[in-house]
Order: C-alpha cells, then structure tokens, then sequence
C-alpha cells in the first residue's frame, strides 16, 4: 500500500510515476521570485487600520508557514500567458497589478481559513493555535472579515470589472461549497458528483480565478484564457484530494491538524467514497463507524483511519489526483514554452506528493 506517510519521506522526491527530479519549492518560485518578495511585504500591511493588536494578529496568520500555493500560481499563469504559442514574442509586461492580484487571492484564502477554522472549530492550524482557540470566535469571525475587506481594496486597485465578478463568484463559491459540504456531513451514499462540485467551489475556484485573472489583465485571447481557468481548476481538484488524503494518511507533525480531522467533522472525501464505492467488508465496517457517529470517539476514528488505508482508499484517491494532475498540465498547451510554464508543470506534481 502506497500511504503518503511512505510517499513523504521522500517529501522532495517525486515518486516515479510523476517526475524523475526532486522538486523544491525554491525552483518554483524562481521565475517571479522578486514578484513573490513583494507580494510577502504587502501581506502583512494593515490596509485597514494601523492597531498594533490587529498587526500582531495578521503577522501570526501570514508568518504560520503559509505555502503560498495561490499567489504561485496567480504570478506564474499571468506571466506564462504572455508567451504566446504561435509567435516568437511575449505581449505585455507583468505589472504592479498582477502583484495586487496574487496579494488579494492570498488574503481570500487566508480570510476563509481563518472562518473554517472557526466552523469546523479547529484548534491548531499550521501546526499553530488558531485564532479562534487562542481567542474566541466572535474574533475570529471579525478578523476573517477584516482579511476579506483587504482584499475588496485590493480588488478595487486593480479596477477591471471583470475580475471583480470573477472573485465575487469565489466569494460565493467558497460560501455554497461550505453549505454543501456541511448538508453532505455523515452522509455515506457514494456521490461523486457532489464532491467534486464542493471541492471546485471551497478550493478550486479561488486558484482558477488567480491562474485566468492574471491573462485577463495582460488582453490575452479567449483561448489562453480558459486554458488557464482549466489549468486553475484541475490544480485545484488535486489540491484538495491530496488534503483529504493527507487527513488519513498524513501524520499531525506533518499536516498541522490531528489525524482524522475532516472523518471526525462528518466529511466523507475521496478515500472513504473509494472504499465505501468498492463494497464488501471494509464498506460495510466504515459506513457503521460513520452512521453511528463512531467516528466521533477516538477509537472509533482510529479504526476507521485504518479500514481507508488498508482498503486501498488512499491509493486509489492518490491515483484519481494524478489523473486530474494530468489534465491540469495538459490544459497549458494554449500558451508557450517558457520558465513559468515549466514551473507550473512541476507545481501539479509538487502538490501531489506534498505532505503539509
Ligand atoms: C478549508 O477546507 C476551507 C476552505 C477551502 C474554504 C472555507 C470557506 C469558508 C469558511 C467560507 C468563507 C467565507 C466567505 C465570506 C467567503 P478544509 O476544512 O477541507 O481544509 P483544512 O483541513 O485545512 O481545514
Ligand atoms: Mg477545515
């Protein structure tokens, strides 16, 4: 059995069947490290009001060790879309807004996090307590709301009508995928259809609107502009099938959050839908654990951890993120060779063996 406890103790080597070379965030970040250092200093500037407690607050939130996934991919897409496939030449300059633009997607996360934490009442985040624990929630809730309101002014700086419906529909996005999943809780009926929606719209809307967003600004072609979506969207599929396995497979060290976190909270994700779809014994003992709230006592859970992995549920969920992983760098063929594209490339297999 492959669990991502095997698979991360080669954290920077990718496993064979993804890439060859080791991947290290550093690469990653190369094409628009001094874009990426900017977005940094802008994050912890209190747009909204210069109260040291709140300044504290944020500088917790934006120095928890952050992977800054979102403002990655925002950078590398605006600045990949401006090679273009057919022409021997690049179209515009990355500007001052595609850095806002990476700068608000980072805040939307870091707002919702800072509310799901409160939602799903979680004590410890980035292996930090949340903000909720080490306070209350009604703080919480306000500085969650503080962290949008940053970035509603940045959304405003940028002063393209179209982005701004793009992120207001993530807004929404982030706030029905929550519904969703919280309507799913301890349901044990096999609805992929429904986890793949909750998972586009709680995670993979925010990473599309950061990888098209940034082609928008630069006036590329419909074409680019979709293929980047696309790309945002598969990322963000993969992104959220390796949380959800790291959540049985990971270890709390690793992850920042106890093992078994989202099977406690009622959330059934793909490696329980895959041992729960394949039938027999162990679908039989992990729909029980779940329909009677087993799952909600530490042994219960236990059990239920080690059904999914022996199950083969974390394979099989780590199989389906590579096939969607695929799709995602498939989908950059709308836009030229250049060290940005590479860097995304290599950022789909980063996310499939990261274990954090
Ligand atoms: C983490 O998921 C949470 C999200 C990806 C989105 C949460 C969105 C909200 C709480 C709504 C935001 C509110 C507004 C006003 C837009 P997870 O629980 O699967 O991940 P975790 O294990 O890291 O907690
Ligand atoms: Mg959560």
């Amino acid at each position: 059995m492959t669990t991502l406890n095997s698979m991360s103790t080669a954290s920077t080597t990718a496993p064979s069947n993804l890439a060859s070379s080791t991947i290290d965030m550093q690469s990653l970040v190369a094409p628009v490290a001094h874009e990426m250092q900017l977005v940094e200093e802008w994050l912890t500037t209190n747009l909204i009001d210069d109260s040291p407690f709140v300044g504290e607050l944020l500088n917790q939130i934006f120095q928890a060790g952050g992977k800054r996934i979102r403002p990655l991919v925002t950078l590398l897409a605006s600045k990949a879309s401006l090679a273009d496939p057919a022409e021997d030449k690049t179209h515009s300059e990355m500007s001052r807004l595609h850095i806002i633009l990476a700068v608000l997607t980072e805040l939307i996360h870091s707002a919702s996090l800072v509310h799901d934490d409160v939602i799903d009442a979680s004590s410890t985040r980035r292996g930090k307590e949340t903000v909720n624990k080490r306070f209350n929630d009604k703080l919480a809730v306000l500085l969650g709301d503080l962290l949008f309101a940053q970035a509603s002014i940045c959304l405003a700086r940028i002063m393209n009508p179209v982005v701004v419906g793009i992120y207001g529909q993530v807004l929404g996005d982030l706030c029905s995928g929550e519904i969703s999943q919280m309507r799913q809780q301890f349901s044990t009926v096999v609805d992929w259809d429904g986890y793949y929606q909750k998972s586009i719209k709680k995670t993979a809307s925010l990473i599309a609107a950061g990888s098209h967003s940034g082609a928008i600004l630069n006036a590329r072609p419909d074409a680019v502009v979709a293929g980047l979506k696309e790309y945002g969207v598969k990322l963000g599929l993969c992104f959220q099938i390796v949380d959800d396995v790291l959540d049985v497979a990971g270890t709390a060290k690793e992850t920042g959050k106890p093992v078994g976190s989202d099977l406690r909270n009622g959330l059934i994700t793909a490696p329980a839908l895959h041992v729960i779809e394949a039938g027999g014994a162990p679908a039989l003992a992990l729909t029980n654990l779940i329909k009677e709230r087993k799952v909600l006592t530490d042994e219960g859970l236990a059990e239920a951890v080690a059904i999914i992995q022996t199950a083969g549920g974390v394979d099989a969920a780590l199989a389906l993120a590579q096939r969607i992983g695929q799709e995602a760098k498939d989908s950059l063929a709308v836009v030229g060779d250049s060290d940005s594209k590479t860097a995304l490339i290599s950022l789909v297999d980063y996310v499939l063996i990261r274990n954090s």
